[in-house]
């Protein structure tokens, strides 16, 4: 009764220009590694649940790259979504359809963006967790130990006590905090970064939903009936227009009672920004992490490379810079800059 949904229909704007709308970064090879993120994503349950176990939702738009990348998943087990609506409706529509065909389903849900490097923990805590759900009403996520005051996270705080091995009850869940209150919990010693890895029984989410979000849960109970039916991608088309634009961390995390963490040390990273990347890369004698196999460095430091083309790319001189070849964009822009990256998009696509 093991199941994952690998949610894949966020668009990762800060890696531009590698990632585009139309290609996001689960889709990309960030690294230079010869996989991409959601290719290490699916190995990575695929060592521990069987594959026909293994879901991935994502948008319309997506399914035929995800087809590409992940040959071994079956169309089936492909959601599509109509738009995008953030994770709570696509979590929501998985547990309806899991709960159609295996009501005792327990659901790790996972995004399909990150990095893990040791898997071998990843799968011992994923174990842990699914064995923690099938025996408690539990809503379980996985915690990293914050390094920084990043605002981009969920912050998570919990009792002492170990309820079972390594699960602790969360007492508070704040998601995305401002500057100051990250600073605080940081300061504070006591929260740890929500890995945004959630697991349950799919009967105890969808309870939560009744619970906290009670419009979509209406919604989506009302056209059960057709999920893993031939009218199930019409009713996803009835359902989402009308559903609200919400995280699971803002829609459910943040309220319920019922949440646990297992505090895990995987090699966990967001992988978010090319600082991330940069940070995860190896670097030579004179800081430059270089992603690309025809990149020649002479005098340049600590600069952030990712250069995968066969065109040549000769760098001199440069000093904490991000520069990033693709087909048909350049990117030179300086390291501490990165959070702007976005800002710069908007600005181009302002400008076309
Ligand atoms: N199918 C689908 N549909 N997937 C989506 C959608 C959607 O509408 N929106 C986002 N996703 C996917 C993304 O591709 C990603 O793999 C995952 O869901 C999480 O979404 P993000 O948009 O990346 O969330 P976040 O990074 O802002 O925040 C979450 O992750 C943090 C850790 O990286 C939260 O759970 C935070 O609390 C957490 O700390
Ligand atoms: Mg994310």
């Amino acid at each position: 009764h093991h199941y994952v949904a690998i949610m894949a229909g966020g668009i990762g704007s800060r890696f531009w220009p590698k990632s585009r709308t139309h290609h996001p970064k689960q889709f990309l090879d960030i690294l230079n590694t010869g996989k991409t993120l959601i290719q290490w994503t699916f190995e990575r349950f695929a060592g521990f649940i069987p594959k026909e176990n293994i879901f991935v939702v994502t948008s319309q738009e997506y399914t035929k790259t995800v087809k590409e990348q992940l040959p071994d998943i079956k169309d089936e087990n492909i959601l599509a979504e109509p738009s995008r609506k953030n994770t709570a409706p696509c979590i929501a529509y998985m547990a309806f359809k899991l709960m159609q065909q295996d009501p005792n389903a327990s659901l790790i849900v996972a995004p399909s963006d990150h990095l893990i490097l040791d898997v071998t923990a990843f799968t011992k805590v994923s174990l842990e967790a699914l064995r923690f759900v099938e025996k408690h009403n539990a809503l379980v996520t996985l915690g990293i130990k914050p390094t920084h005051p990043n605002t981009g996270y969920g912050y998570i705080q919990y009792e002492q006590h170990a309820v079972s091995d390594n699960v602790y009850k969360v007492k508070t869940f704040t998601e995305k905090p401002k500057l100051e209150m990250a600073k605080a919990f940081m300061a504070s010693g006591d929260f740890l970064w929500n890995a945004g890895i959630f697991v349950w029984q799919v009967k105890n989410i969808i309870s939560a939903f009744e619970k906290y979000l009670p419009e979509m849960y209406e919604m989506f109970a009302a056209e059960k009936d057709t999920f893993n039916t031939s009218d199930e991608q019409a009713a996803i088309e009835r359902i989402y227009p009308q559903c609200t634009n919400i995280s699971i961390d803002f829609g459910i995390m943040e309220k319920a009672d019922n949440v646990y963490i297992i505090p895990s040390s995987f090699g966990w990273s967001d992988l978010g920004t090319w600082n991330s990347a940069y940070d995860n890369l190896e670097k030579d004698y004179l800081g430059n992490a270089v992603a690309g196999n025809n990149v020649i460095v002479i005098d340049a430091t600590n600069c952030m490379v990712h250069a995968p083309n066969n065109k040549l790319v000769l760098l001199q001189g440069a000093d904490d810079f991000i520069i990033v070849d693709t087909e048909d964009v350049l990117l030179i822009s300086k390291k501490n800059k990165e959070q702007e990256i976005k800002d710069y998009v908007a600005e181009v696509k302002r400008k076309k």
